[in-house]
């Protein structure tokens, strides 16, 4: 059943290979990227495709939501490798609307574990109560729960200690909230990009 992938790598191999004849050569020596990505495990939102990057561009994490949260060894481990290791200049959020981890985390169902990873969501749906209850279409409420829990994943980032003690040592680095949509294949800017503490406070203020 799996044949054809590896069918597929042995024309993707051959045609990179013609296209630049160093092109592994010059990646298997060192990977160079400029971006973290931190988006959603869904199969419609791929890092690389979307933004249009070649192999080696974009180190990505990728999980249900695409959280970021503040105690998940995998994501932490990503993070300092990526701020410390690879000096990143940019950490990119990227949420999508129709997110089904969104929608699952406030259905009312229970799902199972995947319930403890959504907690986070489901918060942020509690403290944003009044301003999501105000949108009437059920669609749109649950897009714009997909926003909050971007903009709540950038402050994560953007508050955690690898990140803050770049800054402290004038480590160029700027977070960024963005948000796929599954329909038209664009991105909107949520315009929550953060590059210090200053710009911290001031988009985080309230
Ligand atoms: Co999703």
């Amino acid at each position: 059943m799996v044949a054809h992938l590896l069918e597929n790598n042995r024309h993707w191999a051959a045609a990179r290979l013609e296209a630049d004849p160093d092109f592994f050569a010059r990646l298997a020596r060192q990977q160079r990227p400029r971006y973290l990505w931190i988006g959603c495990s869904d199969s419609r939102v791929p890092a690389n495709q979307i933004v249009g990057l070649d192999p080696g561009e974009v180190f990505v994490h990728r999980n249900v939501a695409n959280q970021a949260p503040p105690q998940d060894a995998n994501y932490l481990s990503v993070l300092q490798f990526a701020v410390e290791v690879l000096q990143v200049r940019d950490i990119i959020v990227t949420g999508h609307y129709g997110c089904g981890g969104v929608i699952a985390s406030v259905d009312g169902e229970r799902h199972g574990l995947i319930d403890h990873w959504l907690h986070p969501i489901r918060r942020i749906a509690e403290e944003r109560r009044e301003e999501l209850a105000a949108i009437a279409d059920p669609g749109a409420r649950q897009n714009r729960l997909c926003e909050l829990n971007v903009v709540r994943q950038v402050e994560n980032v953007a508050s955690d200690v690898f990140v803050q003690d770049a800054w402290a040592r004038d480590q160029a680095l700027c977070v960024h909230g963005w948000i796929y949509s599954l329909h038209t294949g664009l991105i909107t800017d949520l315009q929550v990009s953060v590059s210090g503490r200053d710009d911290f406070d001031r988009v985080f203020a309230s």
